[in-house]
């Protein structure tokens, strides 16, 4: 089985000793780092903003992987850009035009990213398909880090790999919500190449052995 990419989410780090955890995170077998920004609109809980942001960059090594829980979207692209961001996620639920904001982070030199809340189908992604670098599955509705894990997920999956192999694209499913040691294997059979996790790595009493076993799983 191919070896997953790991994009810790720091929502479930310690704030106030968030330096030792993104230090935590450099040291450890991590690929990415999850930023989780939220807006209290397009979901029902604050995260933090671009300052927390700019003090997780001074000392993050590894790519910044932005997932964007907001409205209007297309007003902080260039925050993220700014704030280290290699891969930009916005949700297409909020995105009415979300081709031009594709684009947008395209011309920014960002890996694009389209995220689907559980209830949206993969089929509305088709035609923007082939311009996408990553889709982004929810597996839980966003806002709340610790939440169950949705097991419609797998059948979105699967489904999502076949369109991708059958169009030939070139385009990495990351899995995002109550991602743990009980559900990571079953997703990457499935297909999925990057996993999100938040609370299952920092609530354990070692996060680095955590990322490196969800990696080796
Ligand atoms: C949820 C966020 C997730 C969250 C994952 O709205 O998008 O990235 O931090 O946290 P866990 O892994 O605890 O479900
Ligand atoms: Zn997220």
């Amino acid at each position: 089985m191919a070896q997953p990419l790991i994009s810790p989410s720091v929502l479930a780090a310690d704030f106030a000793n968030l330096q030792r955890d993104v230090e935590m995170l450099n040291e450890s077998s991590a690929d990415l780092i999850h930023i989780d920004i939220m807006d209290g609109i397009f979901v029902p809980n604050i995260s933090f903003g671009f300052p927390v942001c700019a003090a997780i960059h001074k000392h993050a090594k590894k790519p910044m992987d932005y997932h964007l829980m907001i409205q209007k979207p297309e007003l902080y692209l260039g925050s993220c850009k700014e704030n280290g961001a290699e891969t930009i996620a916005v949700h297409i639920e909020a995105c009415p035009h979300l081709h031009r904001v594709v684009q947008e982070i395209k011309n920014l030199g960002c890996k694009a990213s389209v995220a689907l809340n559980p209830h949206t189908p993969i089929e509305l992604l088709s035609d923007v398909l082939p311009d996408l670098d990553v889709v982004l599955i929810m597996s839980v509705n966003p806002g709340f880090g610790g939440q169950k894990f949705l097991n419609n997920t797998f059948d979105k999956v699967r489904h999502l790999k076949e369109v991708i192999k059958s169009r030939n694209l070139n385009c990495q499913i990351e899995i995002d919500g109550g991602v743990t040691d009980q559900n990571a294997a079953q997703l990457i059979e499935a297909g999925a190449d990057i996993l999100v996790a938040g609370s299952f790595v920092f609530n354990s009493p070692d996060p680095a052995g955590t990322i490196l076993a969800l990696k080796a799983l």
